[in-house]
């Protein structure tokens, strides 16, 4: 299969310029910027069917429209805090192949009015930082990058912003925030970021796949990505897949590609001996599906996941054997959302500790009937309610390990214990109650 993104993740440096250009990097940005008007660039990528990789799925070529005209200047940010747990996708995009990302941001920048772009990194990736700065410095010593580059009259600087690890700084307001210097919270909208973002000024704020993607697109045209994909779904996808398979990695597929051919063909199938209890296919904060054929055979693409009730997300995919107990892999879950909340908003700062409190009583042994009611209006009184969609996040995965699994919780009621053996409550942070 053609791939677009990892196309060239075997040619021996591709994170070295010249290596790059000799395989037709940066002509797309010198297509862009000696020939293009900005708004055609602009209707190129909507035009595509590009939507965005860091979860959401809304169309980028809409998300660059929203910009008004003549408010200067325009910021484009570039989210790479990749937090979501299973994601480490951007990680590989931009370690192997920093360039065609850079070429990216300077093609989203002029489509946007942009001068001055930034790429916000999750702080644990301290040596992906240093390998983008030096990918900036050899591109603005070539004029690829920086000051009247391909002697266009358009200059770009890229700043490599370094993040310290909060999940909420990947939600793009918190991201804003943190940016300026504040600590991360989440802003009100409106005003959404198009209009007033970084500095109150107009900004974009797109995934690092998202924009990785825009050097194909502008030089191959919009066919030749829908020839990728599904109609509603149009390119590919790098897929994170974690747990215990024989080959756990990223893997780039066409949007639409059953996640069995991903499960067994790419990553090699279950380790012997395993087999699949349930599976996230978007990091923590999508609902899981049961392992069953129904769901295996499910379509990689936004619908076919919306459809199955989930959601694709990141794409990131988590796998949870038989042999683990669906109450431990969901306190996992639940004491991840209750210690990143950020504790901005009533609903998730107390919501996500009380969630986690009463998976783990229930794991340990100690749960009551009336905890299964009682963790579900609490996941009723979180979504929708919460400042941002942090909290909608936590309670996805409650409300659909109850619907697949409700014997399984029941089974830790009645027996008083954890039938997979002892508890965890000793490493768990809130077991205490
Ligand atoms: C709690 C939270 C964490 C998020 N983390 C990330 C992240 O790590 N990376 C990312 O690209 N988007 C993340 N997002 C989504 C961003 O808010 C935003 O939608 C995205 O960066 C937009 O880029 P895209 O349109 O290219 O997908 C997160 C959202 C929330 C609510």
């Amino acid at each position: 299969m053609e791939t677009i993104l990892f196309k060239h993740v075997d040619v021996p440096d591709i994170n070295r310029l010249g290596v790059y250009r000799e395989n037709d990097g940066y002509e797309a940005l010198r297509k862009t910027v000696t020939e293009m008007a900005p708004a055609d660039v602009t209707k190129e990528v909507g035009d595509s069917g590009l939507a965005g990789r860091g979860g959401a799925g809304f169309p980028t070529g809409r998300k660059w429209s929203f910009i008004p005209k003549g408010i200067l200047p325009t910021y484009l940010v570039i989210n790479a805090d990749e937090s979501e747990p299973g994601a480490f996708k951007d990680r590989e995009l931009m370690e192997r192949n920093p360039h065609q990302l850079l070429e990216g941001v300077a093609i989203a920048s002029y489509a946007i009015g942009c001068r001055k772009a930034f790429i916000y990194i999750r702080g644990e990736y301290l040596y992906i930082g240093e390998i983008l700065d030096q990918a900036i410095a050899e591109a603005t010593v070539a004029g690829c990058l920086g000051t009247n580059i391909f002697a266009s009259g358009y200059s770009i600087e890229i700043v490599v912003h370094r993040g310290a690890g909060a999940y909420i700084c990947g939600e793009e307001s918190a991201l804003l925030d943190s940016l300026e210097g504040y600590r991360g919270f989440p802003r009100l909208r409106p005003p959404f970021p198009a209009v007033k973002g970084l500095y109150n000024q107009p900004t974009v704020i797109n995934n690092v796949e998202t924009i990785a993607n825009v050097p194909f697109i502008i030089h191959k045209g919009p066919a030749a990505f829908r020839a990728h994909g599904t109609e509603g779904s149009p390119g590919t996808k790098v897929c994170s897949i974690s747990g215990p398979v024989n080959r756990p990695g990223n893997y780039e597929v066409d949007l639409g590609t059953p996640f069995r051919v991903l499960l067994d063909d790419l990553a090699g199938g279950m380790k012997s001996g395993k087999k699949l209890k349930a599976y996230i296919p978007g990091g923590a904060s999508a609902p899981m599906l049961p392992g069953t054929d129904e769901y295996i055979d499910v379509p990689m693409s936004y619908e076919g996941y919306r459809d199955a009730g989930s959601s694709l997300g990141s794409a990131s995919f988590i796998l949870i054997p038989d042999d683990v107990c669906i109450l431990r892999a969901q306190l996992r879950i639940s004491e991840f959302f209750a210690h990143e909340s950020c504790g901005k908003c009533i609903p998730c700062r107390e919501g996500t500790p009380w969630l986690a409190k009463t998976v783990s009583r229930i794991e340990r042994g100690e749960g009551r009937e009336e905890d299964l009611p009682l963790l579900l209006d609490i996941c009723d009184n979180i979504l929708g309610r919460s400042f941002c969609a942090l909290g909608d996040f936590s309670t996805s995965n409650i409300v659909a390990s109850i619907k697949y699994f409700f014997d399984e919780y029941e089974e830790h009621i009645s027996r008083g214990r954890c039938p997979y053996g002892p508890p965890l409550a000793a490493a768990a942070g809130h077991a205490a109650s």
